[in-house]
């Protein structure tokens, strides 16, 4: 049985219902699953199903046939929690025992919070209270959606309050990003080949970029984001999971606690910038300002809904860093997030180093860096970067792509990143979930950096939407070369844009 907490909010609609429905269609869900919603509105069973499945246009058809979807919504309840989600949960707990009676669920039960994060420790209390975290029946677990904390002290916070209720192995905190199949392949490129593990470290690897870019603004959630910015959505989470995927040593086996510990000591490894100087030089952050792209005029960040007009939240977030231990020392990461971008793309780029001893002449200096590229969205794929020889006199060398793109993998459907996740939640495996003491390493990492652009001390930069970051985006590499502007396909050449 799933209880997802916030039922009758987006992400229910826009992607778990949805997810649901594909693992249903596919036949992963078991005959007798349930799905019961509580939140504070006043529904039936018969709105709720009509809201999240029959009207629902997130709900990818992948059938016509009505009666599937019909079959899907019987399996749907739903529970108004009344006025607050803090009163005794009676009622909830006898629906759920009705409902486990009438299904046969086995006393199993996910409970998934999707409201507020301030109400996640108030819920987790309640479920306690009513005795709906005890896994003598069956097992209870947890699912937490972010953003887990808004600091590395409101972090630790949650995770201590949500520890008083439910056992951390009960507890699995969502990142989307790793339910998605390119952020699990970075595991597989490195340690199911012998040919790239070799060549994974400070010997050969001249630096580490990474790049999450997004085309639209903030949209309708100008009210949560202008609370969060680029730093808090994207790059504490999803990016920095990214991160300790390229960074971790290899782990002892593929079980959960093996991965999750070498994920935790990647993330302590990366040196924490606390001197001011340092966070200047290393840090950038922006705000996109109104501009046209094709005949749409578009708003600035400070003109959008829910925005405030002296907003000094940034859209657009690049981080310099290097990682404390033997295999990284001295190899420069940058990594950045930004939205109203060209594209929305998100990679990441191994940069390796140039041949020890240069005999050709006459290469072409910008052509002769190796690359690996990994691309996580869209066009998913890996593409590597060489040199070959232009045919004729001499030798003049030219850049080659080698590349591997999912979509040839025909055969094979690519599991959105929700279904992946809630069918490990069933399933009990929690490899690609967060552990509290990776989320508090995250934290510990982004603190200082959010601390010094809070402090006034840092500049906040402009760049018209539509364009690749602030004019100065590539200072932060400032010897190195430039960002790597992709396109929207793995091999395109660099520097897209878009001019109508
Ligand atoms: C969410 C952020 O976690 O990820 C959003 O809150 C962002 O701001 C989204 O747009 C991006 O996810 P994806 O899967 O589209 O890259």
């Amino acid at each position: 049985m799933l209880v997802i907490f916030g039922a009758s909010g987006d992400l229910t609609a826009r992607k778990l219902v949805p997810s649901l429905f594909n693992l249903f269609i596919d036949g992963q869900l078991p005959d007798q699953f349930v799905v019961l919603g509580a939140s504070r509105s006043n529904l039936s069973d018969l709105e709720f199903r009509n809201r999240v499945v029959f009207e629902n246009t997130f709900l990818k058809e992948k059938t016509t046939d009505q009666t599937t979807k019909e079959d899907f919504a019987k399996h749907f309840y739903y529970e108004d929690l009344g006025s607050d989600y803090n009163s005794p949960y009676v009622s909830l707990s006898e629906r759920i025992k009705a409902l486990n009676e009438l299904h046969k669920t086995n006393d199993n039960v996910i409970f998934y919070l999707s409201t507020p994060p301030s109400l996640y420790e108030t819920i987790a209390k309640n479920l306690c209270e009513a005795g709906l975290s005890e896994q003598e029946k069956g097992w209870k677990r947890l699912i937490v959606e972010k953003p887990f904390g808004y600091s590395l002290e409101t972090a630790k916070n949650l995770n201590k309050g949500l520890q008083q209720y439910f056992d951390e192995k009960q507890i699995y905190r969502i990142d989307h990003y790793l339910g998605k199949e390119t952020v699990q392949n970075l595991l597989v490129t490195r340690f199911a080949n012998s040919i790239f593990e070799p060549l994974w470290n400070r010997n050969y690897i001249h630096h580490v970029e990474i790049t999450n870019a997004e085309s639209v603004g903030v949209g309708k959630r100008g009210g949560y984001y202008d609370t969060s910015g680029a730093l808090r959505d994207m790059f504490q989470n999803h990016l920095l999971q990214i991160v300790s995927l390229v960074v971790m040593e290899p782990p002892i086996s593929d079980s959960p606690e093996d991965i999750r510990n070498e994920k935790v000591k990647a993330l302590k490894s990366l040196r924490i910038m606390k001197d001011d100087n340092i966070l200047a030089e290393n840090t950038l952050r922006a705000q996109y300002t109104s501009s046209f792209v094709g005949n749409e005029q578009l708003k600035g960040y400070r003109e959008e809904e829910g925005v405030d007009p002296k907003s000094e939240t940034e859209t657009y977030a690049a981080i310099k860093f290097f990682v404390d231990n033997w295999r990284w020392q001295d190899v420069p990461f940058y990594v950045r997030t930004a939205k109203r971008m060209p594209t929305k793309v998100t990679e990441v780029v191994i940069h390796f180093k140039t041949p020890h001893h240069q005999i050709f002449q006459r290469s072409d200096v910008n052509h002769k860096e190796n690359k690996l590229i990994i691309r996580i969205q869209p066009d998913e794929g890996i593409l590597i970067k060489f040199g070959v020889k232009v045919p004729g006199q001499g030798f003049l060398v030219d850049r080659a792509n080698l590349d591997f793109s999912y979509s040839s993998l025909t055969e094979s459907h690519i599991m959105e990143a929700y279904e992946r996740l809630l069918l490990d939640a069933m399933q009990g495996d929690a490899t690609l979930y967060a552990r509290a003491d990776e989320v508090e390493a995250a934290w510990e990492f982004v603190d200082p950096i959010l601390q010094f652009w809070s402090s006034g001390d840092a500049r906040m930069y402009g760049y018209p939407a539509g364009v690749w970051g602030p004019k100065n985006a590539d200072e932060l590499i400032d010897g190195i070369g430039f960002w790597r502007n992709p396109g929207p396909n793995l091999t395109d050449d660099t520097d897209f844009c878009v001019i109508c």
